[in-house]
């Protein structure tokens, strides 16, 4: 057979193969036409699943008549004035998208740009061009794209579901839509409006705040952090959630490179590597990232639709994304998004009502038959229902001071005309975690906020203040020790006193001072200051374990979070002590002092906030 040229039907076929392989693909070039055209708003009409009509109406800078006949063509484009790859400043570059979309469906542009007294329309149906006739439109650009792949029912059969294809349509809005805030735009099915997106006002970052909660929720938008850095050149702005607002996919992560949508390997490890510290391998976090980059120093011409890029220099890229997320997670202190109380609300909450209706507590055992639903049902099982009333008039006054049994008053909530004289600084319940008001079954602290309470597993909080305050020691060249009045000798079994003490060097780094003591036995001479009283023999006994499940592969740096989880479950604060108010209060102090206070090492929160209008709220007094 003979080698031929196809001809240019056939070929614009064939990149559409590549470009367009489903509607949303048609509208993601459409729309993106539109914003490289200095669009303010943008509306999309689609029918169908966009499979009969796709319309994007634009008020962007519009073309003239030869200016149409041009931009069908394949390889004609207005985007690259110095013919240079690697000068990318527009989102669209190759010249293909018009002509591939005009070869598979019928397609007709309208367009008057600015000044201009009319405006002019031009078809391209199943790849055949049609001459521009005049046509109304008051300005920019309107494209329709009809029947798409009507020519090619290969195509057309491998199309899912109007609804299907609708969902990719919007998701692909509303990534565009993130990377610009500043743009208003409207999608509608038909008659029926999907998304209406204002253009949003004021300093970019707020900007992009504004759209990122309108498109990814208000949870989202309360609990965002913002992150801005600039590192050689390179800025990355954006918000990324608290680590305690996680989510059991990547779906909610929104990566941008110069304005562009782009799914990244690079990027997406080093967002995972940023936060690897605070959430568990299989949660991951919900943010919105937008990198600016020079165009020399990223390839966005490595794939058909433009989704991936490749930066030259790889590491800046990566060290800039883990280092200033890391940063802007650390200024975030102690919060825990707001979504836990929330949650914890939900969770005392019956199901499927809502206030709590009040009753009367049962006892726990005639409880499986009760009326409420399932969520009562848990919520009865844990209540204790009140002694009976005691005799005498003293008693029954006391048992009105402490009404709740199981709850342990603080010495200063027992007698609060005691209290010494609050000092004249700032009154606690002005500190974003309250006063410490009292401690329940001696695990959580209840402090009083100024619009609410706090709940703190004082176990989770304090071991995430041990992991903090390791880490930033080892940094600054290993923990603070303190000796042991009295050596501490502890048995193992042999084989775990030598795995121990072939790391002594290690250990002592992390402030645990040990030695060999004879066979199977360790003598411990110091422990990590910041332990306070800690129980060294289950300390060692533990960290043995440990050690042998860790295996000698890895250094205990490396696996710094697990040996000081262990350390902190034997050190002074943990579930089960009692604290005093002072304990109490400097602990929330430390708290808040701290980064990253607000979750524990595995992305669950270390406190819970209620806020008194929703408590109010699960009484019914609103
Ligand atoms: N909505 C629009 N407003 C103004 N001009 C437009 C619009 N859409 C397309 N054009 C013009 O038509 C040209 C061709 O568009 P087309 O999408 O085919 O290619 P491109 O955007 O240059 O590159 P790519 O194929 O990478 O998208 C553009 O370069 C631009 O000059
Ligand atoms: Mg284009």
């Amino acid at each position: 057979m003979p080698i031929r040229l196809l001809p240019d039907t056939l070929v614009n076929r064939i990149a559409a193969g590549e470009v367009v392989e489903r509607p949303a693909a048609a509208v993601k070039e459409l729309v993106e036409n539109a914003i490289d055209s200095g669009a303010t708003r943008i509306d999309v009409v689609v029918r169908d699943g966009g499979k009969s009509l796709i319309s994007i109406t634009d008020d962007g800078c519009g073309m003239g008549p030869e200016e149409l006949e041009l931009a069908v063509e394949r390889h004609a484009t207005s985007k690259l004035p110095s013919d240079d790859l690697l000068d990318i400043r527009s989102l669209g570059f190759r010249g293909e998208a018009l002509p591939s979309i005009g070869a598979v469906s019928r397609l007709t542009l309208t367009s008057r740009p600015k000044g201009a007294d009319s405006a002019w329309a031009l078809v391209v149906d199943a790849g055949a061009k049609g001459k521009p006739q005049p046509a109304a439109l008051a300005g920019g650009t309107r494209v329709e794209v009809r029947d798409l792949f009507a020519a090619v029912p290969a195509r057309l059969k491998f199309l899912k579901a109007a609804r299907t294809e609708l969902e990719h349509i919007s998701d692909c809005i509303e990534r565009l839509a993130m990377a610009h805030p500043k743009v208003a735009f409207t999608l509608a099915d038909d008659a029926r409006s999907m998304l209406r997106l204002s253009a949003a006002q004021g300093e970019l970052l707020d900007a992009r705040l504004t759209r990122l909660g309108a498109l990814m929720g208000r949870d989202f938008q309360e609990n965002a952090v913002p992150v801005e850095a600039e590192r050689e050149g390179v800025r990355l702005a954006g918000w990324i959630g608290l680590p305690t607002l996680h989510r059991p996919t990547a779906r909610h992560q929104h990566l941008f490179v110069n304005g562009r949508p782009v799914r990244d390997k690079l990027m997406v490890g080093a967002v995972r590597g940023a936060y690897a510290d605070f959430l568990p391998r299989d949660r991951h976090p919900m943010l919105a990232l937008f990198l600016e980059i020079d165009p020399q120093e990223v390839d966005v011409n490595v794939h058909p639709a433009k989704a991936e890029v490749r930066f030259r220099d790889q590491g800046l890229v990566r060290g800039l994304i883990v280092g200033s997320l890391k940063h802007a997670l650390a200024e975030a202190g102690h919060r825990a998004s707001s979504t836990v109380g929330v949650a914890t609300l939900g969770a005392l909450r019956p199901e499927g009502s809502s206030p709590l209706p009040y009753r009367t507590p049962q006892p726990a055992s005639g409880a499986s038959s009760g009326p409420w639903g399932g969520g009562a049902a848990r919520w009865r099982d844990s209540y204790t229902p009140p002694a009976p009333p005691p005799r005498g008039l003293a008693d029954r006054a006391a048992a009105f001071q402490a009404p709740l049994s199981g709850l342990e008053a603080a010495p200063a909530a027992r007698a609060p005309e005691y209290a010494p004289p609050a000092p004249a600084a700032a009154p606690l319940d002005e500190h974003p975690l309250g006063a410490a008001r009292a401690q329940v079954h001696n695990t959580y602290i209840v402090a009083q906020t100024s619009q609410g309470i706090v709940i703190v597993d004082q176990h989770a909080a304090h071991e995430r203040l041990v992991y903090e305050s390791m880490k930033e020691a080892m940094i600054g060249g290993g923990v603070k020790r303190q000796g042991l009045l009295i050596p501490e000798v502890v048995e193992l079994d042999e084989a775990s006193a030598n795995r121990l003490a072939a790391r002594a060097d290690e250990l002592a780094q992390l402030g645990l001072v040990l030695e060999p003591f004879g066979p199977g036995c360790l003598m411990v001479r110091e422990v990590p200051a910041l332990l306070g009283q800690a129980d060294v023999k289950g300390l060692v006994r533990d960290l043995a374990e440990e050690l042998s499940e860790l295996g000698d592969a890895l250094s205990l740096k490396e696996k710094l979070e697990e040996v000081c989880a262990t350390m902190a479950c034997h050190g002074s604060v943990r579930a089960g002590r009692p604290l005093n108010v002072e304990e109490m209060n400097a602990l929330l102090r430390q708290m808040e002092a701290t980064p990253h206070s607000g979750q524990c090492n595995h992305g669950r929160p270390t406190y819970v906030e209620l806020k008194l209008a929703d408590i109010e709220k699960l009484f019914g007094r609103r």
